[in-house]
């Protein structure tokens, strides 16, 4: 890599305040702020978002208009995002970003799949692809219990009626069961031009395997810890792929690759590897 692939507009820090905070569940709040450099970022990619004095955290762009205003949807896991649950409006944030591939923009039977705040990035694809009078959109979200379920108001928008799927594992809203049950069924009944996912990866891996099974297409969204968000650091490997640089954003043929470590291993902050 060469000095200037650093030297972007991207990768510059700007520091922003916080415009707007929705409180979207017991656990997810979701962020608005105004930055020119991510209004024209694609569904897909994402953003470092640093909490000064805490950390910098990647987090999947929710959506972004041209005029700029740039939204985030952020689970309270760990310190970074704790402290970032407790900042209020106008508290001062620093951006830098977009960063990464994106999903690409297909038409047709288009089938897309979250779990938790993976929703989001899919939510912001759902609509552009509207925008582009995709066919048929089926959507599938599934969490743990229903107060879980995100940007459900926005989903069935979005969706035809009949093709907005939810499940819980409790039963309190939708199917009962794991987001992944329907998905069998769904694979044997219809051929789709696309299917899309982000979530949890051993969502991800599950929902691999399935669409391998039946060869059908998938670009899925995967997670890695990560540092620099440009390539430099190494610390977001997934087999021969930088996740933060070649992702994150990975088609069939990229996941077959990295089946042995998707959703089995991955690099923890000393650098070893560990079970996920
Ligand atoms: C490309 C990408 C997009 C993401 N998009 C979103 C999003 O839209 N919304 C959202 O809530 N979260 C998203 N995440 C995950 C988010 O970055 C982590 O939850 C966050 O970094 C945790 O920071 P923490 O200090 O609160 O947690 P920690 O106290 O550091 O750890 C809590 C948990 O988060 C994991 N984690 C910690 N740091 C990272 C990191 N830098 N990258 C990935 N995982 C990490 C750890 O393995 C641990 O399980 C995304 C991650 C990536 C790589
Ligand atoms: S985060 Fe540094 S190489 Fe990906």
């Amino acid at each position: 890599m060469k000095l200037s692939d650093y030297l972007t507009a991207a990768n510059t820090m700007r520091t922003i305040q916080i415009t707007k905070i929705v409180t979207e569940s017991p656990t997810v709040k979701t962020y608005t702020f105004t930055d020119k450099q991510c209004a024209n970022a694609k569904p897909g990619q994402f953003l470092m978002l640093w909490i000064p004095g805490v950390d910098e955290i990647p987090l999947s762009i929710l959506n972004a208009t041209k005029e700029g205003e740039i939204c985030v949807a952020v689970k309270n896991v760990g310190t970074a995002t704790q402290q970032l649950h407790a900042m209020q409006t106008g508290a001062t944030i620093g951006i830098r970003g977009p960063f990464g591939n994106n999903f690409t923009q297909n038409n047709g039977n288009i089938l897309l799949i979250g779990g938790g705040t993976g929703t989001a990035p899919l939510l912001f694809l759902s609509k552009t692809l509207t925008t582009n009078k995709s066919k048929k959109l089926t959507f599938i979200v599934g969490a743990r219990t229903k107060n879980e379920l995100l940007f459900i108001d926005q989903l069935n928008k979005v969706c035809q009626k009949g093709n907005f799927i939810t499940t819980t594992n409790d039963g309190t809203y939708g199917i009962q069961g794991i987001v992944t049950d329907p998905i069998e069924h769904l694979l044997l009944q219809e051929k789709f031009d696309a299917i899309y996912t982000c979530g949890p990866e051993v969502m991800v891996k599950k929902i691999f395997e399935t669409t391998q099974k039946h060869q059908q297409p998938l670009e899925a969204s995967l997670e890695r810890l990560m540092r620099c968000g440009i390539g430099l650091c190494g610390s977001c490997v997934i087999g021969k792929y930088r996740v933060c640089k070649d992702g994150p954003i990975f088609n069939n043929k990229q996941l077959t690759e990295i089946k042995n470590e998707l959703g089995i291993s991955k690099l923890n902050p000393n650098g070893n590897k560990t079970p996920i």
